[in-house]
């Protein structure tokens, strides 16, 4: 029997987006004003807009909405979003603290949704996926070169999990008839224009399927102004269930494109 037992259980970090709306007439500024970046600071917390090299596992980011599209799941705490917060760490207690912190501070005057996950070694990358998918991708660049963000979580349907991790497997490469011709690119070469131009991150879930209300899979991607286009064209062809099987079987949230920024002030400025 082909058991789950064989996929990655290591945690290798943890993270969480904060997804955050005015409620009220409340001044949202003024009430994470100072004590977010000290209690980032506190952490250990680098700011990702200043990314170092190489970038910090141990970061926060803040973006600004520029828009959001509706996805297959309704969502409003997320399309609706006005601010998100990035919290990253290798420790499950800083990124717990802050999540926790920011809102307490923040819940007053807005409506603060928290998505979040862990990062667990690829289960479906060998060493030649990796090397191809992987090691020649864009790494974080400081947030005046790479402005745009998004964040695009998704989870995926009950017969996806029902299929064995093998079968899953074959969704992320291509797939060729007994003649030896492409029937499909999959997953991994319908969007392999992206890898030189976006960054990627994403989070699992603790467990697969989430539970519900939550996501399986919660990812983030940045780019160029000039990139936008390209990351629009990376979602159209993973969409295109003639070369991408595997969106078959996912629903998507909403997309949401932020704007990074280097400080709380510029966040609403
Ligand atoms: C930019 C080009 C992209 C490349 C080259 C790429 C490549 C890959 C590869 C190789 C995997 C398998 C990782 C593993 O071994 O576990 C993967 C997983 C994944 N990718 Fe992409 N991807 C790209 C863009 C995207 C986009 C735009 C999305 C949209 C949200 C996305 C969502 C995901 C998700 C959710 C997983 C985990 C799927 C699962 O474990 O079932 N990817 N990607």
């Amino acid at each position: 029997m082909i058991s789950n037992e064989s996929l990655a259980s290591e945690i290798l970090g943890h993270g969480a987006y904060l997804c955050v709306r005015r409620s009220g007439n409340g001044d949202v500024r003024r009430a994470g004003a100072a004590r977010i970046s000290t209690l980032a600071a506190r952490l250990q917390l680098r700011n990702e807009f200043d990314p170092g090299t190489p970038p910090s596992r141990d970061s926060i980011a803040l973006l600004r909405r520029r828009d959001a599209t509706k996805g297959d799941v309704t969502d409003d705490d997320l399309l609706q979003a006005e601010w998100v917060i990035h919290v990253a760490s290798k420790r499950e207690g800083a990124v717990g603290e802050f999540c926790g912190e920011a809102s307490r501070l923040l819940e007053p005057v807005a409506r603060v949704r928290v998505l979040s996950g862990v990062v667990r070694p690829k289960n479906y990358t060998g060493a030649a996926m990796n090397n191809w998918a992987y090691a020649n991708q864009v790494t974080q660049q400081p947030g005046g070169a790479m402005p745009n963000a998004f964040l695009f979580p998704l989870s995926k349907t009950a017969d996806w999990w029902r299929k064995d991790w093998m079968e899953r497997h074959t969704y992320f490469l291509p797939r060729y008839d007994d003649h030896g011709q492409m029937t499909s690119e999959g997953h991994a070469l319908a969007a392999a224009a992206g890898i030189p131009h976006l960054l990627r991150r994403t989070y699992k879930s603790l467990t697969e399927p989430a539970p519900v209300g939550q996501y399986d899979f919660v990812s983030y991607f940045e780019c160029s102004d000039a990139d936008v286009p390209m990351f629009h064209q990376v979602c159209a062809a993973l969409r295109d269930v003639k070369r991408n099987p595997e969106w078959r079987f996912v629903r998507e949230g909403p997309i949401w494109h932020g704007r990074r920024v280097a400080s709380w002030e510029e966040l609403f400025s």
